[in-house]
């Protein structure tokens, strides 16, 4: 068993997008500019901006973080994305979702120019994504692609198992997974919810994605000897003790002794999100004087 650093193969990832950031620097006089939105109080979705917001400035990219309050209308959070897509000085644009129950999101994420949209979340960018076209793929999605290639796995022709079909890390992986592209050309099964008899399709699995956001559903008996696992849940389990901790959707103790590649959690796909955000929003800047 071998596990794939998240944190160190983003680190690597994040000195590279700070040395682009450098040069955009150099020859535009321009530093490169993220907008965080962030609207009412999940206690998750305030870790993750702050993360998103540390790892810029570490990048020596410039992070503008608006905080609104839950009860904040629709148009206001609108019109803040209209304001940023006016704002020559602003490249990328992420509002952390989920929004509160009130704000149609569907109609925020129309708002976000799909050249800002380094989430990748606009359906000019998903469309886009789907006929290979270029386009920011989503940051949890891409940040998939680069630990198979990072570690080496051969995906052409391997099946690759997705369970999970949410908008942000199911659908995109499991299209790009069956793309004519490196880290490609996978057969791809999908599963979810309503899927009955799911070890019948993860124990055939060559690569097995997990995206589904239910502490430990995966153990040792649904997977087979030499499986390489993406593990991409952030489950919060609180212990007997009061304390709580951070889970994935594979019970690591049982599966990794069987995986030949495997993601933590924390430490796996986590760290590499924020990195192709970083990437992600140099691209949009790079691309705006191309
Ligand atoms: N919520 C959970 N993951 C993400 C993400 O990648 N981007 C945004 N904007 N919100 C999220």
């Amino acid at each position: 068993m071998n596990i794939l650093d998240g944190k160190v193969i983003g680190r690597e990832h994040r000195r590279q997008s700070a040395m682009r950031a450098e040069i955009y620097q150099q020859s535009t006089g321009l530093q490169v500019h993220l907008a965080l939105l962030l609207v009412g109080d999940d206690a998750a979705s305030q870790v993750y901006v702050r993360n998103k917001a540390k790892a810029c400035e570490e990048a020596g990219i410039r992070s503008t973080i608006v905080r609104l309050s839950a009860t904040a209308s629709e148009d206001d959070v609108v019109n803040m994305v209209e304001q940023w897509n006016t704002d020559a000085s602003v490249h990328g644009i992420l509002v952390q979702l989920p929004l509160p129950r009130h704000i149609n999101e569907e109609r925020v994420i129309l708002t976000i120019d799909p050249r800002k949209d380094v989430d990748g979340f606009h359906p000019v960018n998903v469309g886009r994504m789907m006929i290979g076209a270029s386009c920011f793929i989503p940051c949890t999605p891409a940040g998939i692609l680069e630990l198979l290639r990072v570690g080496n796995v051969t995906t052409s022709g391997a099946h690759a198992v997705v369970i999970g079909r949410s908008n942000i890390v199911g659908k995109p992986i499991a299209a790009l997974l069956a793309q004519k592209r490196p880290q490609g050309n996978a057969t791809v099964t999908q599963c979810h919810t309503g899927t009955r008899n799911l070890h019948d399709y993860t124990r055939q699995a060559d690569i097995l994605v997990c995206a589904v956001g239910v502490a430990n559903l995966i153990t040792a008996d649904h997977v087979k000897e030499g499986v390489v696992v993406i593990d991409v849940g952030m489950n919060r389990l609180t212990l007997d003790d009061g304390s709580s901790k951070l889970c994935g959707d594979v019970d690591f103790a049982s599966v990794s002794p069987k995986a030949s590649l495997i993601t933590p959690v924390p430490g796996g796909v986590g760290p590499m999100t924020i990195a192709m955000l970083l990437s992600n929003t140099v691209d949009a800047a790079e691309r705006m004087i191309a």
